[in-house]
């Protein structure tokens, strides 16, 4: 499996290819596995806080204890669990990822909040909603999976009229940007954008603009690269002379690389919208 040089992006999404494809399944199937066990042993898969969670929730005005929530793209359930937290409604969280989705309920049920939160395998671009079901929807890191604009499309018809979205997304904060972060992000997401840009296209999903900010940068740090570096040394130390296991954190390395040097030109935007 070639994962060099590839951002967590493209590393999740080679997991997303290994998952709806059986060819050469005996030598993927290791890979994946191990690519799995790397993610599973953060809280988080992606760039976020407990903070920032509670700071977009602060926008979302329409909750009651009948509410239903989606939080899409969940991962092991970092934030399902602050949102479970500081909501009382009823939350399904949907992953492609079957051990990401077992972590989450076995978490759900050490809270003894499993009556509350429900974690399914599914996908994004098939969701098991029925028309206008939905009061929130929740997606963290994870809508670039199918594409911000196609998203926000496409997930509109399952709000109610009045229900919000909520979606963390790669956006960059200056016009301009060095050479070789333009390259990596042209490569990895050619759908990240300005933040004005993000608006207008949320604005022509169908949703009023409610309201955008800036994740912190504890969210890359803090929050996710540096419990990573731990975990990088138990796990190549565990597979040690594995390439891909090799591959997998030299990429992790160079991402984090990277946000060091480039960290003032992107980062992640919470964009909140409500369908009137
Ligand atoms: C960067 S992680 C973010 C996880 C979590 N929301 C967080 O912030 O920690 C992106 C997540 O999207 C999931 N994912 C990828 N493709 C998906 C799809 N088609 N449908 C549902 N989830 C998907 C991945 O398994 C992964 O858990």
């Amino acid at each position: 499996m070639a994962t060099a040089m590839l951002s967590a992006y493209a590393t999740l999404s080679i997991l997303k290819l290994n998952i709806m494809s059986n060819e050469n399944k005996s030598i993927h199937e290791f890979d994946f596995n191990l690519i799995c066990e790397y993610f599973s042993s953060m809280e988080r898969q992606g760039p976020g806080s407990p903070d920032a969670t509670v700071n977009a929730l602060r926008f979302i005005d329409n909750l009651t204890n009948e509410s239903r929530i989606a939080d899409i793209g969940c991962g092991t359930g970092g934030q399902t669990m602050v949102l479970a937290q500081h909501t009382s409604g009823h939350i399904t969280a949907i992953d492609l990822f079957p051990t990401f989705v077992d972590l989450l309920n076995t978490n759900a049920a050490k809270r003894k909040i499993q009556s509350r939160i429900k974690g399914i395998v599914g996908s994004m671009d098939n969701l098991p909603f029925r028309n206008e079901e939905l009061d929130l929807i929740w997606c963290e890191g994870a809508i670039y999976n199918i594409g911000f604009e196609r998203g926000l499309y496409e997930w509109h018809k399952f709000l109610k009229t009045g229900g919000y979205i909520a979606v963390s997304e790669a956006s960059w904060f200056t016009a301009e940007r060095p050479d070789e972060i333009n390259t990596f992000w042209q490569d990895a997401y050619p759908e990240i954008d300005t933040i004005p840009n993000k608006v207008a296209q949320l604005q022509k999903a169908g949703y009023v603009p409610v309201a955008n900010f800036i994740l912190p940068e504890s969210c890359w740090t803090d929050h996710y690269y540096v419990p990573q570096v731990e975990a990088q040394e138990v796990f190549l130390k565990k597979y040690r002379g594995n390439r891909t296991a090799e591959e997998l954190i030299a990429n992790q390395r160079h991402e984090a690389l990277l946000y060091s040097k480039y960290g003032k030109y992107y980062g992640y935007v919470f964009y909140i919208g409500k369908k009137i």
